[in-house]
């Protein structure tokens, strides 16, 4: 996983210019099939909830609107999911050294969309406890091409931008600024996603 210098500059021009970064190859092949093969024991084990949309008492199932199903990993499990714990930690405390940022949480959660689903234009909004303020999303669909469609479209000052999620490809993007929204894929879309936060009081409910 990238955590070098030359990976980290030009992350953080990113965020400091347009607001959002794509880097293909973040993450190694092997590293992405034994980060499926971790989701889909998670999975078996019935872990996995229709993800909702709204904060606290608003909070609704809609697939309409959202149609992923997901599982937070409060707790890294094996060494797959502890690599890329350790990655991203390591880039959050780099966002906070060269961008001052003060990202004190990390928030991670897989996340399947079945065929025919997506996720409707929207803001990543904070759960109570926490601020969100950087959106992560790490893609692990071997294969994919742009026919299979489940763009990332993220709404920019120039236009539209769309991410293919490629497996390795990681996303990284301002949550409080940048609207964005998930295609519907031919086939079934996994991704690990996640926020790092300020936190601001008391615990992080869901
Ligand atoms: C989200 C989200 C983007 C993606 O989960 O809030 O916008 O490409 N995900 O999966
Ligand atoms: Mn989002």
């Amino acid at each position: 996983m990238r955590t070098a210098g030359p990976f980290i500059g030009r992350l953080c021009d990113a965020l400091a210019g347009p607001g959002y970064a794509v880097e293909r190859g973040f993450l190694a092949q092997d590293a992405a099939r034994a980060l499926r093969a971790a989701l889909r024991v998670r999975d078996a084990a019935g872990t996995f909830h229709g993800a909702g949309i709204g904060v606290g008492a608003e909070r609704v199932v809609r697939p309409d609107i959202r149609g992923d199903r997901i599982c937070w990993l409060d707790a890294p499990e094996g060494a797959a999911e502890c690599d890329v714990f350790a990655a991203l930690e390591a880039l959050r405390g780099a966002l906070n050294r060269d961008l001052m940022l003060g990202l004190t949480e990390l928030e991670l959660h897989y996340a399947i969309y079945a065929p025919g689903a997506g996720y409707q234009r929207h803001l990543d909004r904070s759960p109570h406890g926490v601020e969100r303020t950087v959106t992560i999303v790490l893609y692990l669909n071997e294969g994919w091409g742009a026919a299979d469609g489940g763009e990332l479209v993220i709404a920019t000052d120039s236009g539209e931008q769309r991410v293919v999620p490629e497996e390795g490809t990681l996303v990284v993007f301002l949550s409080e600024g940048l609207e964005h929204e998930v295609r519907a894929a031919g086939r079934e879309r996994l991704s690990l996603t996640g926020w790092f936060s300020r936190r601001t009081v008391g615990g992080i409910p869901r």
